[in-house]
Order: structure tokens, then C-alpha cells, then sequence
């Protein structure tokens, strides 16, 4: 019995000596310290012994048990270590950082949009917000372009389907806004009407938000885009005002040795009408192909109210002056940054929009 014990005991140690992981660790525990393991068995047997044998025998077994117990879990402590410190084979790494957080942004358009309205606060204008669903009279009519006027084919318009119906009182022969038909707003300039029927000057708002047009889509049109607007009105302004507005933002914008240049433009609500220009910043005004080889880059359009527009939301246009302004913001950092196609902004694929 002594010498079977000698025999267990050399090969338990020889075996848990090679092993390398807890998996085998635990076979071996099961083998040689389990219920159904040699050892046990020895144990179960001792009752079958004389006194004298199993008193020696009693001795040695619970020697040896006692012996395979501390060296199981000196190995295991080896093998725990072993993992934690990644020396062994199967390890895990605990200095291994955790894997970040995917942070979401804002929008290159969100974030386009809040520059140019920031820069127009510390100019003194107020930020406000209009709707995207609008009256005809908003759009068009209170904007100088009645229904037929052959100003409307510069907007591609998307009608709402719904009939007007006014069942309400008709003031001097006049229909309300709400009788005319709604669209989705082709610009955001409606909102010059809006806010100054709600305000009496002086105003200076700006008015970022999304416009429609029935348009096809190409790298430089878009059906849905974003525009900011603004309106200044006040005693005495002129069209100086509106040159040193614009020029302190495309400086603050583009950079301070942007150039900026001022031609006569139409817009049926504005009298004079301008459109500004900044030299292109690729060629730096030689002519490429982004600026058509003229040099410059047409960033908005401009021009000072016109006086219908003033009388018919009741302001004295004898008195009061002001400026209009309305820019495509999508283009700004489509100059700004080198984009050629404005689908970009749009399709989502955050390879483009993890750039800004
Ligand atoms: N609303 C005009 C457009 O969409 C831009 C504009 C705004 C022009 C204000 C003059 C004054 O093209």
C-alpha cells in the first residue's frame, strides 16, 4: 500500500508539474483528489486494514492528500498570475486599454450654420427660425412676385397638394396669406414678411433653415439645401451698411485677406439688388476651373428692401431703411474646404462627415 502510495504521489506531482492552464488543472484536480480518484479509494480501504497497518497507512494517505491539496492551489496561483500578467500563452491583458466610445458630432451643415449665425450675434443680430411649410403669400406675393410674374421661374417649386379654402372674411378685397396656396419654401427670405410683421424696427435678424426646390440633382444642386438669411432694418441704412456687414463676415468666414466684390443683381424684393463675390480660393483670383476662369466665387445674394415690402407689412419706407441678405450654406464650406459634389452632405457615409 505504502509503496502504491509513493507511486501516486511521484506521478500526480510529475503530471501537475506540465501543466500550462486552469482547464487541466481542474482534470487533474478530478483525477487525483476526486471523489472517484486512487487516493479517495485508498482511503475508503483503510477500514479493511489491521489496526497497526492502518494507522501507517491512515498517516501517509492523508499526508499525501494534504500534499496534493497545497500543490493545486500553488498552481493555480501560478497559472492566475500567469494570465493576469500575460506570461503564459492564455493570457488577458488587463494594461490593454478599454475600447473608446464612438463619440458622436454635429453635422458639417449644423455646424456651418452655427458659425455663420455666431458671427452675425457679435455683429448685433438676433438668431430666429421659421417654417418650412409656407403660404404662398409668404413665399412670392408679400416678396414682390404675384402668381404669374415671370420672377417665380427663378424658384422650381413644390406645391403642396392641398386647394386653398378660405371660408373667413375678406378685408378690402383682399385674401389672407392662409387662403393662398402652400408650398415648401424655395428660400428662407419669407421670413423677411414674417418677422417684421410681428416687430416694429429696428430689426436685425438672421434666419438659418432648410429650403426646397424642385430641382434635379447634380454636384452643385440639390432638392433640399440650407440657407441663412438676414434682415436689417433701421433709420438711415444704406447700402454702405449692407457692404460693411457682408464684407466683416466674409472675412470673419474665409479669412482676412479675402476679397470681396459687389455686382448689380435681380431679386424682385430688393431695390438695388446685388450679388457678392469672394476671390476663388483656389487660384487666388487667376481663374480656374472651380471659380469658370473668372476668379471669383458667388457666395449670396443681397440688396437693400424694397419699399413695397416695407408699406405692406406697415412700415413708413419714407423712415425706415434696411438690407437683405440670403446665402447657401452648403456652399460655404464647400469653398471653405475643397468640396466638389454637395450630394456629400447628404448620403451619411461617415468617412466624409468624420472630416469636420
Ligand atoms: N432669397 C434669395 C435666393 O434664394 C436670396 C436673397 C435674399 C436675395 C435676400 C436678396 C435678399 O436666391
Amino acid at each position: 500500500m505504502s509503496s502504491l502510495l509513493d507511486a501516486l504521489q511521484s506521478k500526480a506531482l510529475a503530471e501537475l508539474a506540465s501543466i500550462a492552464d486552469l482547464k487541466n488543472l481542474e482534470d487533474w484536480r478530478i483525477l487525483y483528489l476526486g471523489k472517484k480518484s486512487q487516493l479517495n479509494q485508498a482511503l475508503r480501504s483503510l477500514s479493511s486494514l489491521s489496526i497497526e497497518e492502518r494507522r501507517q497507512m491512515g498517516a501517509q494517505a492523508n499526508q499525501l492528500k494534504a500534499l496534493l491539496e497545497s500543490s493545486l492551489e500553488d498552481k493555480k496561483k501560478t497559472l492566475q498570475q500567469a494570465q493576469l500578467t500575460g506570461t503564459k500563452q492564455e493570457y488577458f491583458d488587463i494594461t490593454l486599454p478599454g475600447r473608446p466610445l464612438t463619440l458622436g458630432r454635429l453635422h458639417p451643415v449644423t455646424q456651418t450654420i452655427r458659425e455663420i449665425c455666431s458671427i452675425f450675434s457679435g455683429l448685433g443680430f438676433q438668431v430666429v427660425e421659421g417654417p418650412e411649410v409656407e403660404w404662398d403669400y409668404y413665399n412670392f406675393e408679400s416678396l414682390n412676385i404675384p402668381p404669374g410674374h415671370p420672377a417665380r421661374d427663378m424658384w422650381s417649386t413644390f406645391w403642396m397638394d392641398v386647394s386653398p379654402r378660405w371660408s373667413g372674411p375678406v378685408s378690402q378685397g383682399h385674401l389672407p396669406a392662409q387662403a393662398s396656396p402652400m408650398l415648401l419654401r424655395t428660400h428662407t427670405s419669407p421670413m423677411q414678411t414674417r418677422v417684421m410683421e410681428k416687430t416694429k424696427p429696428p430689426v436685425r435678424v438672421v434666419i438659418p433653415g432648410k429650403v426646397y426646390r424642385y430641382e434635379a440633382t447634380d454636384a452643385t444642386h440639390e432638392s433640399q439645401f440650407h440657407q441663412v438669411e438676414g434682415l436689417a432694418v433701421d433709420e438711415g441704412i444704406t447700402l454702405a451698411d449692407l457692404k460693411g456687414t457682408l464684407y466683416e463676415f466674409a472675412r470673419r468666414f474665409f479669412g482676412s485677406d479675402r476679397k470681396a466684390r459687389f455686382r448689380c443683381d435681380y431679386f424682385p424684393f430688393v431695390e438695388p439688388g446685388v450679388e457678392m463675390a469672394i476671390d476663388c480660393w483656389v487660384c487666388k483670383g487667376a481663374g480656374c476651373r472651380l471659380c469658370g476662369q473668372s476668379g471669383w466665387i458667388e457666395i449670396l445674394g443681397a440688396g437693400m428692401v424694397h419699399p413695397h415690402v416695407l408699406e405692406r407689412v406697415g412700415y413708413d419706407s419714407s423712415k425706415y431703411t434696411g438690407f437683405a441678405f440670403g446665402m447657401g450654406v452648403e456652399r460655404m464650406p464647400m469653398l471653405k474646404n475643397g468640396i466638389d459634389d454637395i450630394r456629400h452632405f447628404f448620403t451619411n457615409d461617415l468617412r466624409f462627415l468624420r472630416q469636420f
